[in-house]
């Protein structure tokens, strides 16, 4: 891992009133190119790390506090590695507290810190901002802890610290595309066995991230509610002596036996078609991408989407007007919604000769449907920050 000097002391020496070096990490962000609402179950999903941050900075402290400012959220969070945790404590001071709390468990001997974190990554966005200031904690403090880390268990241990002390029962998706992504490439994850395969991604094709600008406060309840409905599914197969550990394990077959069961109509029923099918898409679209096939891509964003919509209902109108202005502009390849849903941003493939026009005609596309004022951002894949150090399964 490294460890060069920091590029804005000034800052830093602002908020912490230092002078000596500190070291730093640059945690990027990741979009989702398809599988969403799949990684839970075990299923399968292609993200890519993107070329914006989470900037941590951190200095060891002769004592045992550890500070931490946010500037995202314009706060210090002040705790003593010897006292218990106030367990009336909420919100990102939580959260960065436990993450730090649990990356020390590792520790031969607990040091007091410094730390500062800088985002140019949207907060709550569904660029996952969250596991990249959750990664880029846990790397300060062990580096600063002289503490070993590992892709794979380190991605469970964030995984684990957002259901603890977020609140969010997440996939493993987020954690792993930020650690192990490669650059130009998109990431094929099975987040049963782990197993991950690097998909190049066709290099006249340009990546583009649409931000509606709405953040539905649902979105932390819809997406528990998403995960407890998948459990019941499998509960009810499991009733009707179908083994299985997971949605993952659900076949074609499977979907209309549950057909019988539940009727046409009912919500479960349609929640399971999504993350069965969802699933085939994936692979489809891996291969897709290796073989850049602008159609098979654009159909398969196209279908996932709609089952967003209407299958599993975590799109909202702004994201599915947002969609719809891609697809009917210049360039698009493919454009769904990406992320949790309730609001954040789409993902877009675009003829990289044509992104300036796509973009122009997509967000005055939203405008007329909306209202509103959409952003676009164009990205790059990146290298996740432990890409060089993950085993290739
Ligand atoms: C959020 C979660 C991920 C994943 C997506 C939906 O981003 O953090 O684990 O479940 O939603 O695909």
């Amino acid at each position: 891992m490294r460890n060069k000097p920091y590029v804005n002391q000034d800052r830093f020496d602002d908020i912490f009133g230092k002078g000596m070096v500190p070291i730093d990490t640059k945690v990027p962000g990741r979009v989702n190119l398809i599988g969403e609402h799949t990684d839970y179950n075990d299923g399968f999903v292609l993200p890519v790390a993107v070329n914006r941050f989470v900037h941590v900075t951190g200095l060891i402290r002769p004592d045992k506090w550890v500070s931490v400012y946010s500037t995202a959220f314009g706060e210090r969070h002040r705790f003593s590695s010897e006292n218990e945790m106030n367990p009336s404590l909420s919100g990102w001071k939580r959260f960065a507290e436990g993450v730090i709390r649990t990356t020390l468990k590792s520790a031969d001997e607990e040091a007091g810190m410094d730390i500062l974190v800088e985002n140019d990554l949207p907060v709550g966005g569904g660029l996952s901002s969250s596991a990249a200031f959750a990664a880029g904690l846990g790397v300060i403090t062990a580096e600063l802890n002289s503490i070993e880390l590992h892709p794979f268990e380190f991605a469970r241990t964030l995984q684990n610290a957002e259901h603890e002390y977020a609140g969010v029962e997440c996939g493993i998706m987020d954690q792993l595309s930020i650690l192990l992504s490669r650059k130009d490439s998109a990431l094929l994850i099975d987040c049963r066995s782990l197993q991950i395969d690097h998909i190049p991604i066709p290099a006249d094709w340009s990546l583009v991230i649409m931000d509606t600008g709405i953040r539905h406060e649902l979105a932390f309840s819809e997406y528990s509610e998403r995960r407890l409905q998948c459990t019941k599914i499998a509960e009810l197969f499991k009733r009707e002596g179908i083994e299985i550990t997971s949605l993952r394990d659900v076949s074609s077959s499977d979907l209309d036996l549950l057909e019988k069961i539940t009727g046409s109509t009912d919500v479960l029923l349609h929640r399971c078609r999504h993350v069965v099918l969802e699933n085939m898409r994936v692979r489809e679209a891996a291969q897709a991408l290796r073989a850049s096939d602008e159609n098979c891509i654009g159909r398969l964003f196209k279908e996932s989407h709609m089952s967003l919509q209407n299958d599993f209902e975590v799109s909202c109108n702004e994201l599915d007007s947002m969609v719809e202005a891609a697809w009917h502009a210049p360039g698009c390849i493919a454009a769904r919604m990406t992320g949790g849903g309730f609001g954040g941003c789409t993902v877009n493939l675009v003829r990289k000769n044509m992104t300036g026009e796509f973009i122009n005609t997509t967000l005055s596309g939203y405008r007329e449907r909306t209202g509103r004022n959409g952003t676009a951002i164009q990205v790059s894949s990146i290298d996740g920050i432990m890409s060089r150090e993950g085993k290739m399964q």
